[in-house]
């Protein structure tokens, strides 16, 4: 339609009359188009939409009631989406409107600190959020030309993985075992080792109870963690649809950080119950189910979460992301569908048994069955040594153990393998909430390696090694230094 002018007719400037026919000078005819949708059915966090046949997928449409819906599943004459949120007003045949938008979340450092929802909305007591910079929840990855290779180390602070499964930044580390193994404690005590490290650390909790929530939150509040990280909730009772965006809500955030050359630790927790919640959503959406009735995207849907974690290249700004899925198994079972295509997906995992759990060895990860095929790399050439040597003796002492449960009668040499190798796995048992400097991990290594620990009981373990990281405390010693310097510390306190 062609536009019109509408052309004034009154001269008296003030009068308003003449205020109004200034005004439809101005106007602008032309034509607006714009498409009105209609729910048709509703229920389960999923609302099935007809009536707006120019709306894409991943757009964001507007209620009428006020609640908010993304398109997840074009079907014919109908689509399907998800809920993001809902008022008590919204019925089906409510009006819906497309906002051509893609979800976005606000990203920066005005997040740290604090407990948001997985669309950026505050969950805690702080006031509201203000941002200046949004980003897309749904990116691609870094390609090849902006990633550098994992090079620098990312500490955890825990004995086995500093050690013998270790961690760069930029990696994806999968921490996997049953229910109640340890895993969540593994991964708070590795976001509480970063304090003072400028680390950026973004926890993601997925479909939790509230109690583990703010158990969660206390702690990493209690142990000065929260300054430099922000927790992205989306606990139980949520909607399928803001469990299902969770992961990407937190990966979002520090891929801002990334951007910006910092380095950065995301915890999925967990990825088992994000796989769920998006196996109900495509089950309500009518996609067809394929193995254990997960849609046939499932692979793809969490390797383009973890692709996007990487270590950028210099001429990137040189900021890295490094993530810690968590991965819940069943009766140990790894071989099932998720978790083996985790375990493809990432650089390595950290198998945490039940078993190891019920002995009371703690944290209950076990050595023969972790690895971390990029982190060696990372390692420091110093602790790699002491590690490959410790590592050796752990793994034969494991075998050894094997045969004394027979009751065989073993050599002199043997039974002494064996008692290094029981006094080792005391030492490699750990206390909740209390992550390790690299110095006094280097510090052990040495005086186990040495053989200091060879002849005390295996209760005298604990209080040397107390005595052992007092002494590296006050030592200032890096891990720089050579083997004998280490040595004669080590020594004096024996
Ligand atoms: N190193 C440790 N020393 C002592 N207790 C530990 C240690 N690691 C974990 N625990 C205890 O084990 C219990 C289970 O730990 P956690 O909640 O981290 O396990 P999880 O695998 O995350 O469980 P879920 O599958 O329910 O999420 C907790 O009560 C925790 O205190
Ligand atoms: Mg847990």
């Amino acid at each position: 339609m062609p536009n019109e002018r509408v052309a004034t007719a009154d001269s008296e400037a003030d009068s308003p009359l003449a205020k109004q026919a200034a005004w439809l000078s101005k106007y602008q005819f032309g034509l607006h188009l714009s498409e009105q949708g209609t729910v048709v059915s509703l229920g389960d966090g999923i609302a099935w939409i007809n009536g707006l046949p120019s709306a894409r997928m991943d757009e964001v449409l507007q209620l009428e009631d006020g609640s908010r819906a993304l398109v997840f599943h074009l079907a014919k004459n109908r689509l399907g989406t998800i809920l993001l949120r809902q008022t008590k007003r919204l019925t089906a045949g409510t009006s819906v409107f497309q906002t051509g938008k893609r979800l976005s979340i606000g990203t920066g450092n005005a997040l740290l600190g604090r407990v948001i929802d997985p669309l950026g909305v505050a969950l805690d007591d702080a006031g509201p959020l203000s941002f200046s910079s949004y980003r897309p929840l749904d990116v691609r990855s870094p390609p090849i030309v902006a990633r550098d290779f994992v090079a620098q180390p990312m500490y955890t602070g825990n004995k086995i993985v500093d050690t013998l499964v270790p961690i760069g930044k930029g990696q994806r580390q999968l921490i996997i075992g049953d229910n109640g193994c340890g895993k969540s404690a593994l991964a708070i005590d590795a976001v509480i080792n970063q304090r003072g490290k400028n680390v950026y650390c973004v926890y993601v909790m997925i479909g939790q109870k509230r109690s583990a929530v703010v158990n969660t939150i206390e702690t990493l509040r209690r142990m000065n963690a929260l300054a430099y990280t922000v927790v992205v909730v989306a606990e139980a009772t949520a909607m399928p649809g803001l469990k299902y965006l969770a992961p990407f809500a937190g990966c979002t955030v520090a891929e801002a950080w990334m951007a910006e050359g910092h380095d950065t630790l995301v915890v999925y927790d967990d990825i088992t119950t994000h796989a769920r919640s998006y196996r109900e959503l495509s089950l309500l959406l009518r996609r067809p189910p394929g193995r254990e009735a997960y849609p046939g995207d499932i692979f793809y849907l969490h390797s383009r979460l973890l692709e996007r974690s990487t270590r950028l290249s210099a001429k990137q700004g040189g900021g890295s992301m490094t993530a810690l899925p968590i991965i819940e198994t069943e009766q140990g079972e790894i071989a099932s569908y998720i978790p083996t295509n985790l375990i493809s997906i990432t650089d390595g995992q950290i198998y945490l048994d039940h078993q190891l759990f019920a002995r009371g060895f703690l944290p209950a990860i076990d050595v023969t069955r972790s690895v971390s095929r990029i982190g060696g790399k990372a390692q420091h050439p110093n602790i790699k040594k002491e590690a490959g040597r410790m590592k050796l003796d752990y793994l034969q002492f494991l075998e050894l153990e094997v045969f004394t449960r027979f009751g065989s009668r073993l050599e002199e040499s043997m039974e002494k393998r064996i008692q290094r190798g029981q006094i080792l796995r005391e030492i490699l048992k750990q206390e909740l909430l209390s992550p390790l400097n690299i110095e006094f991990q280097m510090a052990w290594l040495v005086a186990y390696n040495e053989g200091y620990f060879d002849n005390i009981d295996l209760a005298q373990v604990k209080p040397q090694l107390t005595l052992l990281q007092e002494k590296i405390a006050h030592a200032h010693i890096s891990i720089e230094e050579g083997r004998d310097q280490w040595k004669s510390i080590v020594h004096n306190t024996q």
